[in-house]
């Protein structure tokens, strides 16, 4: 639509990812260093207001019809009730969901769902504790397990399952968390592992790929493919597993890029419009926004932001380069 977040190669931007923060209280080797990357600064950050006020913005003038808070850790986010409650209220009322790594939702699950929430997202790709320690290097399985159930319990469904398999760390366990899944109803997806660590250590040669994934599962369980008619721009591929009705999900980002359906578009939490994951430009929204600019000018501020958007992430281009910033300060 004219009006809406089109970009030059016929896509339209309806999914907003916003991240609320770029800390988090784990250490995932595959993300982050052990000590942590230099945070925003508070005043830096989008207040509660502020972030309403843009996704308000979103979802009345550019016809968003889905709102994804990420982080970061975006349970570490004081206002998350609140955020998500505003945000649900809004009219036409948006799909309101949450990636997070599920620590606090054993405390929080319900309240969440109480402001509205839909569904969450939850990272975990081990539930061995020894492995989880060593991947994270934080000792907080016992944490997530009961963010899982606890999303479950609340309703927040289909409570799906994020997990990255890493080479001589979990890549053995890809059946176990399978069947763990399985066992608790949670939708498990395998990702690929994407060039977005802050250290920089991604490795094509290295990287565990869709194909493989499938072959190891294979051993343990029959997978057959869903229509995929029925995929629209997800960005997982299903498998329905065992003839049953449950399914298994690969978001294979780098060996099948997707970006050619991709519908979204993303928000940094200090403010600064994001389309594409990859992107090495940004748009801020945060200047104009606290220089009072209304409703009409930051949506087209916004619509504008979108026009340069690539046709894909060019992992594969020799002239590759990873973004400035990343994976723990886009949300994925
Ligand atoms: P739903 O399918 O709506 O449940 O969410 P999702 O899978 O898009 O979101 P989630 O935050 O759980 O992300 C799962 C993985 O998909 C993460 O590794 C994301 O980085 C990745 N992902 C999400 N959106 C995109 C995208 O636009 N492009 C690519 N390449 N990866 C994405
Ligand atoms: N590549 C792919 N997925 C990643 N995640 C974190 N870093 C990467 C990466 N480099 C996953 C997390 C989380 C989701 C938002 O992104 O495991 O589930
Ligand atoms: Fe935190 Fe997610 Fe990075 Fe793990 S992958 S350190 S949970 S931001």
């Amino acid at each position: 639509t004219q009006l809406g977040l089109a970009d030059n190669y016929g896509r339209v931007a309806t999914d907003l990812r916003v991240s609320l923060t770029d800390r988090c209280n784990l250490r995932c080797t595959y993300c982050m260093p052990e000590e942590g990357l230099d945070w925003l600064a508070k005043p830096e950050l989008l207040t509660d207001d502020e972030v309403v006020r843009l996704v308000t913005v979103a979802v009345t003038h550019l016809g968003v019809d889905e709102i994804r808070f990420t982080g970061g850790e975006p349970l570490l986010r004081r206002g998350i009730v609140d955020i998500v409650a505003r945000t649900s209220q809004l009219r036409p009322r948006p799909q309101v969901s949450l990636t997070t790594n599920g620590i606090g939702l054993g405390r929080q699950a319900e309240a969440l769902r109480q402001a509205g929430l839909d569904r969450v997202n939850v990272s975990l790709d081990t539930v061995r504790v020894d492995t989880f320690q060593q991947l994270t290097r934080r000792d907080r399985l016992k944490d997530v397990l009961a963010g899982l159930e606890a999303a479950h319990n609340a309703g927040l469904t289909p409570v799906k399952v994020n997990a990255v398999l890493m080479r001589g760390v979990n890549d053995d366990q890809a059946a176990e968390l399978l069947q763990f899944c399985l066992d608790h109803q949670y939708e498990l997806r395998f990702i690929e592992q994407m060039p977005l660590d802050a250290q920089h250590g991604w490795n094509r040669d290295t990287m565990i790929t869709a194909d493989e994934i499938l072959g190891r599962l294979g051993e343990r369980f029959g997978l057959a493919p869903v229509d995929a008619a029925t995929r629209g721009s997800a960005p997982a591929e299903s498998f329905t597993v065992r003839g049953g009705r449950q399914t298994v999900g690969i978001i294979a980002s780098v060996t099948r890029p997707f970006c050619g359906d991709c519908d979204r578009v993303r928000l940094t939490a200090d403010g600064q419009v994001r389309d594409c994951l990859f992107a090495r430009t940004e748009s801020d929204l945060r200047t104009p926004l606290r220089a009072g600019a209304d409703d009409a000018e930051l949506a087209d501020r916004w619509r504008r932001a979108l026009r340069g958007k690539l046709p894909g992430h060019g992992i594969a281009d020799p002239s590759f380069l990873q973004p400035a910033r990343p994976m723990s300060a886009i949300g994925g």
